[in-house]
């Protein structure tokens, strides 16, 4: 059965030759990232080799033990592999250094999750939170000449959680719901019973993947008399500086004594604010101690860090070192800071009239900022760290004019190279903590496990400017209140009781005695100080009044903007669209290539999703260029098109909705609206789901649709249910004056480029805000009585300054009509000429013989197939009302060479024939 693959793998273990003074400086042993592992199945029947950090599947599929993970229905056709034991063992050589030293760690940066570890056979820890660091000593006297044995023997995840629910339903005599999740998710059980990324047991994005293996670096670290263990450095205003607090945790070599320096450097420019600290030091029984060094920085002579949109994201290096009696660096952590204020400000609308509720914004650097942006699901469903793919992701959220991605609480804390890659950039961080969509024990056990891992990742964590506020959990307060589960002998007030156990009793008081540079949150949603003034569990946790709101809804219009809520700050809303035919294709068999096939469905986790996406769509597209035989191939390469278009201009209704809000209030006390993050940004497999970034690193419309109405300055317009069309212009630069030009051209479909009616209005706008522009009557002026009217024009609007009307102020914005009809006669786009900029940028030209809807720029597939790096042109899912247009192509990485033959574009009526 076994069929292994012989791989060539690159290095085997390096160890460096050492000298006397060496041995009393850091050493750092990398056994991940290079030596090579061996992993077996627990009966020894599957063996294989490994180069961690990674996971199981990938080590199977290296091996050529099984196919991809991602592929055709893989996830449900290896479910065995989540439910075998596994044991991974590195077999290596101590070099004489390490032999000789008096100081010696075996630190792995996480474990996923349920393991016994031995060194030489001896066991050392048991690990069962993959939210955890295990750092362990090892005696110098078990170190063996020669030969020395790692083992890292894994239990099924998916057993051990259903060990401990079984365990507890016995104690507490009910259930924690959900026992499972629904069918269609082809899911696991349980995963409220372990501490691991939720997800991986399944979500209705994504496929169950329960990982197992070393999915972080483990190193060997040994020294001389002290070593750092934990270094935190925690960034807090005070008065006209700021304050740097690095709390240090050093592990010693018990009953030694040795003179420690302690020094830390913050790097400025060309100069550096060092502060030391030299005591002699009788290193405890235990083997470690703390100490903590802080020091002011005046803010003359730093620049603040910024969110992206505002100002630079500027940050500093951080060096902390210790040394050991005079000898040379014993050991030294690198940390990147930055310098910021974080409020949030919940004070009420109103003073006279408390019940109209409360702000909830985010100031920072005392300017108030709108949160615009997504939410991030992890980065991959499998193990190894995906630096390029989060990089990438960034990236995409920074074009996309985002400032603000939210770490959801089903999926994981990311790497550190993660935090400072978002640091850089200026994208803030909403950061759950891991709990979502369930409840979770409350056993001494869990809550022990939780407490360490919570300790641990916000001293890990609270150094980075990018973070903006702790929440405890992804919904679980709004899933008790609005009753998504009944099970017997527990009844809400007892649901209740023990999530205030949970997260109020035990979680906040870490994270806020941890953490005082950044607010901390119950849950999302959640009201906010409303929620703790009852104790943590509001009665209506989604309350458009207070905190922040999540909202769904697949029975409403969503082109319609009078259909949503206005909240104080929205962090979930979304609506699914299909991935690229290109993406799909790389996963599933293409005789499969159609709507309602078995492997389309596979990948349809969400309940009832398939037939919703088909009536929201079609309500909006009159006779679709397809039979509606959706057995076809021809219907599901339309359709994709067609269901992203839906999800683009429903995201853009919505946002630019709650983007209007900004800074207005309704007479019963909602508005003031000062957040969208729209769900969700990124993919794990390719599958219906609600992301604008498909898994092959495909934007969908929705990113590029993102990227317009997320400019910091908008000219936003929506046709309401009476037919008239209102017209705003929405600004999120509290340092600019708009002295500008509301141009509105009105396009009939079937004309040329010329429009038939053009508007303009003089706009003015101080400060961040909303302005309404146009008064509500003026479409009557041309629409008569016909009551389809409104689907015949295309209104074109652009914001340009009042003082040079070529300077535009606001991308160009088109507001497409409520339904589109077929028999319509479009304008033909073709592309002209593609010429080289650099070797990741091109210029493509197009030329149009009229009004083209929704032109769509594309590589080929066949292109695609060889080019898998991501590609993004400064435009795209546009409105053409031109004769010539010029976009710019631009790739991630250089490509091995593009021609114009390699682009396609299609529109409306032809996009996916
Ligand atoms: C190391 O020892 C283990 C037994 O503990 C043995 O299986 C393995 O072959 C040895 N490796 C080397 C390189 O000697
Ligand atoms: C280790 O021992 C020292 C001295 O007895 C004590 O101050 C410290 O709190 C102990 N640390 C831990 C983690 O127990
Ligand atoms: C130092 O360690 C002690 C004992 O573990 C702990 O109570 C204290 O909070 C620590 N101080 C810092 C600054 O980490
Ligand atoms: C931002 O950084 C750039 C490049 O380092 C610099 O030229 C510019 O002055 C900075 N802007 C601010 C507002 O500090
Ligand atoms: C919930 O259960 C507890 C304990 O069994 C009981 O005391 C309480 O009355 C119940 N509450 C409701 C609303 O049924
Ligand atoms: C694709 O499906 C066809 C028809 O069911 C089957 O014959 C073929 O083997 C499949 N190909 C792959 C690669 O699974
Ligand atoms: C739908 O299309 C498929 C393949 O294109 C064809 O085999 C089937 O007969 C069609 N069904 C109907 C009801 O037209």
């Amino acid at each position: 059965m076994l069929k292994v693959k012989l791989i060539v793998f690159i290095v085997s273990l390096l160890f460096h030759a050492t000298n006397a003074l060496q041995t009393r400086q850091k050493h750092v042993i990398d056994l991940t990232a290079g030596p090579i592992w061996t992993f077996s199945s627990s009966n020894g029947s599957i063996t294989g080799r490994s180069i961690p950090p990674g996971d199981i599947y990938s080590d199977l599929a290296a091996n050529g033990i099984i196919n991809d993970v991602l592929k055709v229905d893989n996830d449900v056709a290896y479910r065995w592999v989540a439910q075998t034991d596994w044991i991974y063992k590195l077999d290596f050589e101590a070099n004489e250094a390490l032999r000789n030293s008096d100081l010696i760690r075996l630190d792995f940066d996480g474990i996923d999750t349920v393991a016994k570890v031995y060194f030489n056979d001896l066991h050392l820890f048991h690990a069962d939170n993959q939210f955890l660091e295990y750092k362990v000593r090892i005696d110098p006297r078990q170190l063996r000449q020669g030969n020395n044995t790692i083992k890292v023997k894994f239990a099924s995840p998916v057993k051990y959680a259903a060990k401990k629910r079984d365990a507890y339903t016995t104690l507490k005599g009910h259930l924690v719901p959900p026992d499972c999740p629904l069918e269609i998710q082809h899911g696991e059980c349980h995963p409220n019973f372990i501490r691991k990324s939720q997800a991986s047991f399944s979500w209705d994005w994504g496929p169950s993947i329960p990982t197992v293996g070393l999915f972080r670096p483990v190193y060997i670290r040994y020294a001389y008399k002290a070593l750092l263990n934990a270094v935190s450095p925690a960034v807090l205003p005070e008065g006209d500086h700021f304050k740097v607090a690095v709390d240090v945790d050093v592990d010693c070599t018990p009953f030694e004594s040795f003179l420690m320096t302690l020094k830390t450097q913050l790097f400025i420019g060309d100069t550096s604010i060092d502060t030391m600290l030299k005591e002699q030091i009788f290193c405890p029984a235990n083997g470690t101690f703390n100490r903590t060094i802080s020091f002011p920085v005046s803010r003359s002579k730093i620049s603040l860090w910024y969110p992206n949109g505002y100002g630079n994201a500027t940050v500093y290096l951080l060096s902390t070192k210790l040394t050991a009696d005079n000898y040379a660096i014993s050991d030294q952590r690198l940390n990147y800071i930055g310098f910021r204020t974080i409020e949030l400000i919940q004070d009420y609308v109103d003073q006279a009239h408390p019940s109209k509720g409360r702000n909830f914004y985010f100031k920072i650097n005392d300017i108030p900022i709108f949160l615009k942006g997504s939410n991030l699901i992890p980065v991959s469903a499998l193990g190894k760290p995906h630096f390029d793919d989060a990089h990438y992701l960034i990236d995409a959220a920074k074009l996309a004019n985002m400032n603000t991605l939210r770490l959801w609480g089903g999926g994981l804390f990311e790497t550190d190279d993660f935090y400072e890659y978002a640091d850089r950039s200026g994208i803030l961080l909403w950061h759950d903590l891991m709990f979502a969509c369930a409840l979770y024990p409350t056993d001494h056990h869990f809550l022990k496990s939780v407490s360490s891992e919570v300790e641990l990742q916000v001293k890990r964590l609270r150094h980075h400017a990018s973070i903006l506020v702790w929440a405890g959990n992804n919904e679980n307060e709004v899933a008790i209140q609005t009753n998504w589960w009944h099970v017997p002998h527990y009844n809400k007030t007892e649901m209740i009781e023990d999530y205030k156990v949970l997260y109020r009793d035990t979680l906040a008081p870490i994270v806020k005695d941890l953490d005082k540079s950044r607010p901390f949150l119950l849950s999302s949603p959640s009201n906010g100080i409303e929620t703790d003034a009852v104790g943590g569990v509001a009665d209506v946790p989604n309350s458009e009044k207070y905190g922040d709101i999540h909202y769904y809804n697949e029975f409403i219009d969503l082109w319609t903007e009078s259909n949503y809520e206005i909240p104080r700050c929205a962090t979930e809303f979304g609506v699914q669209s299909l991935p690229a035919r290109s993406t799909f294709l790389d996963y599933i068999n293409k005789t499969e290539y159609y709507y309602t096939s078995e492997a389309t469905l596979h990948r349809q986790h969400h309940a009832g999703g398939a037939a919703t996406l088909v009536s929201m769509t079609l309500s909006h597209f009159d006779n679709p260029p397809f039979s509606s035989n959706s057995t076809s191939s021809k219907f599901i390469g339309v359709f994709t098109y067609l269901t992203q278009l839906h999800q683009a201009i429903a995201i853009q209704t919505q946002t630019e909705h709650y983007r209007r809000w900004r800074g207005r209030l309704h007479a019963d006390g909602r508005g003031n609206t000062m957040c969208a993050l729209y769900w969700q940004l990124n993919d794990v497999w390719a599958a219906p789901t609600w992301s604008s970034i498909d898994v092959n690193r495909e934007w969908k419309p929705l990113h590029y649709y993102a990227r317009r109405f997320f400019a910091p300055v908008i000219v936003s317009m929506y046709l309401d249910t009476d037919d008239e069309l209102y017209i705003n212009v929405v600004s999120d630069r509290h340092d600019l004056v708009i002295k500008g030009i509301v141009i509105i051209d009105v396009y009939l479909w079937e004309a040329n480029f010329t429009p038939i009616a053009t508007l303009r209005e003089d706009v003015y706008l101080n400060g961040s805000g909303s302005v309404q522009v146009f008064s509500p009557d003026f479409f009557t002026m041309y629409t008569g009585e016909d009551d389809d009217a409104p689907n015949k024009y295309l209104h074109r609007a652009r914001l340009v300054d009042a003082n040079n009307e070529k300077k535009l102020l606001a991308p160009v914005a088109f507001q497409p009509p409520r339904k589109f009809f077929r028999q319509h006669i479009f304008g033909d786009a073709k592309i002209v000429k593609l010429e080289k900029r650099t070797n990741t940028k091109y210029t493509v030209t197009l030329a149009a013989t009229s009004i083209v809807p929704f032109v769509w720029l594309d590589l080929t597939d066949s292109f695609k197939k060889d080019y898998k790096a991501g590609f993004w042109f400064s435009d795209n899912a546009f409105m053409l009302v031109d004769e010539t247009i010029e976009v710019q192509l631009n790739f991630y990485q250089p490509p091995n060479g593009v021609s114009i033959t390699d682009l396609t574009v299609c529109r409306l009526d032809t996009c996916g024939l």
